[in-house]
């Protein structure tokens, strides 16, 4: 097997160091540890040049090697902070209202890619293949291609692809669709994102298709395909059955004192929608006064990405509306809202969604949401608890045992709240094996295997929409 070199921005941090919230590190740890092989990506720390260092640390966890490198303090604020947090990650989550298109951060962004196709080009071998992830990283391999590589390259965009009409919005649009080119296989985690991508490229003339999934572009030929990420389901399901004596579980447990728990966690985005689903959660209060006492509501929120002004200005208002609905809600002894803002380790995660009555999953706008699929592993098979989850995450297009709602329509998502909690033992079983049959079936490794084999092998990408067992659609 030829040797596999994974190169994203975020790692994950030492096995020492505590949980990594973000899907992306989750997923791609799970998915490396059999397989083994190279994994390049930024350490995370900036350093105090002015320009970069090709100075590369490394560091070896079972079969994987990690091969770090600093970014300057400007390459994170243009690269990182700018371009792909301000610019890219507001547009491909449909939010123009917040996206900042600033020539200096583009520059900034096409920099450091070319720098990450420096180092990476000096350690490729001729039977390796690459793997590149998520929208920090899209221009990688043009640069690579410019630099003689011809190795098979892929791309796996971790978070959604809006329609033509917003990704057109963005200036340097053409230059972005025209770096995809040079891959070998595009996948997105839906079949929507990836027939909004196919639309953006017919549309600008920059591609056509030639058989089913098969792109050609100029003379390049190049496959796009959607392929749904999963998580370790097994494992996830073991941990979760662990945590049950874990102390912290135990402590939350003592203190719920037979309430019903409602959980939400996210990363502080807002592509997470926390602040609409606390003012679901006050409809519900407001519309429901029997369960006033007899629920509470966790969140538990990591902060992210606080550098960039929108995420700032987001924290201090989802807390003012956590405070406001305890403030007016709470009794001396009940708070509706647990509001933490730190990552929890992944044992004890498993067992609060384990003890959880529903997990809230309610972003606006998000690629998958591995939140809402460890959820439903984490759940007693005899006595599971309900997904609440937004028809807007790419979760909504596998998960058909869950209840839908849409996020912005704060009543209905308080009346799905309100229902959820009444749903009888049966129909909660039902649905939740449903999910998870699914889950067990198309877990991380499918998910790694399906792409690399499309990517390796003369194999046709899987079929979109209802041809693709792998989409259904919850009600
Ligand atoms: P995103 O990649 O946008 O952050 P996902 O839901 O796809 O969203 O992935 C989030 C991952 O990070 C999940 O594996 C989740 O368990 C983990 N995570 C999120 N919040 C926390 C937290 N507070 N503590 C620990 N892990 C977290
Ligand atoms: O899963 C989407 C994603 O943007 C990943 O690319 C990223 O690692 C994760 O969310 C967390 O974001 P960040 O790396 O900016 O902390």
């Amino acid at each position: 097997m030829s040797r596999l070199i994974v190169v994203s921005n975020r790692v994950p941090p030492p096995a020492d160091k505590g949980a990594s919230a973000g899907g992306l590190a989750v997923a791609l740890q799970a998915a490396l540890r059999d397989r083994g092989g190279l994994w390049l990506g930024w350490s995370g720390e900036t350093a105090a040049t002015e320009t970069e260092s090709e100075q590369i640390k490394t560091r070896v966890e079972g079969n994987i090697t990690f091969s770090l490198v600093d970014l300057t303090k400007r390459d994170q604020e243009e690269y990182y902070s700018g371009f792909a947090n301000r610019a890219l990650w507001p547009l491909l989550h449909y939010r123009l209202d917040l996206a900042d298109f600033d020539r200096r951060d583009t520059t900034g962004y096409f920099r450091v890619n070319a720098f990450f196709a420096r180092i990476l080009a000096a350690q490729i071998q001729p039977d390796d293949v690459i793997w590149v992830q998520d929208y920090h990283l899209i221009p990688l391999a043009a640069e690579l291609r410019a630099r003689g590589i011809t190795n098979k390259i892929g791309f796996f965009l971790h978070i959604p692809w809006p329609p033509a009409d917003v990704f057109f919005a963005m200036p340097w649009h053409r230059r972005l669709l025209e770096a995809f080119t040079s891959y070998d296989l595009v996948g997105f985690q839906i079949d929507y994102d990836a027939e909004n991508f196919v639309n953006c490229l017919v549309r600008e003339g920059l591609g056509r298709e030639t058989s089913r999934g098969t792109f050609k572009a100029g003379e390049r030929e190049f496959k796009i395909g959607a392929f749904p990420i999963g998580i370790e389901t097994a494992e996830f399901t073991s941990v979760a059955v662990e945590a049950e004596h874990n102390a912290l579980v135990k402590r939350m447990a003592v203190s719920l004192n037979n309430r019903k728990l409602i959980i939400g966690v996210d990363r502080l985005d807002y592509s997470k929608g926390i602040d609409q689903r606390m003012l679901a959660y006050e409809r519900f209060l407001e519309n429901t006064p029997s369960a006033h006492g007899k629920v509470t509501y966790l969140q538990v929120t990591p902060k992210s990405r606080s550098d960039v002004p929108e995420y700032a200005e987001m924290q201090r208002e989802i807390a003012e509306t956590a405070g406001r609905i305890n403030g007016a809600f709470s009794d001396i002894d009940w708070v509706p809202i647990r509001y933490i803002n730190r990552t929890v380790k992944r044992t004890t995660l498993a067992g609060l969604f384990r003890m959880a009555d529903i997990g809230l999953v309610t972003p606006l706008r998000d690629g998958m949401n591995l939140v809402a699929k460890e959820f439903v592993a984490a759940q007693k098979p005899e006595d599971p608890g309900v997904l609440v989850l937004s028809r807007f995450a790419g979760a909504a297009r596998e998960l058909d045992g869950a209840v839908l709602v849409n996020p912005y329509d704060m009543e209905s998502t308080g009346g799905a709240i309100a229902g959820a909690i009444e749903m009888p033992l049966e129909e909660r079983i039902a649905r939740w094996r449903s999910m998870y049959d699914q889950l067990t079936r198309y877990d991380v490794n499918y998910w790694c295997e399906s792409f690399l084999k499309a990517l390796e092998t003369q194999h046709n990408v899987p079929a979109f929409g209802s041809q693709n067992p792998q989409f259904r659609q919850a009600s």
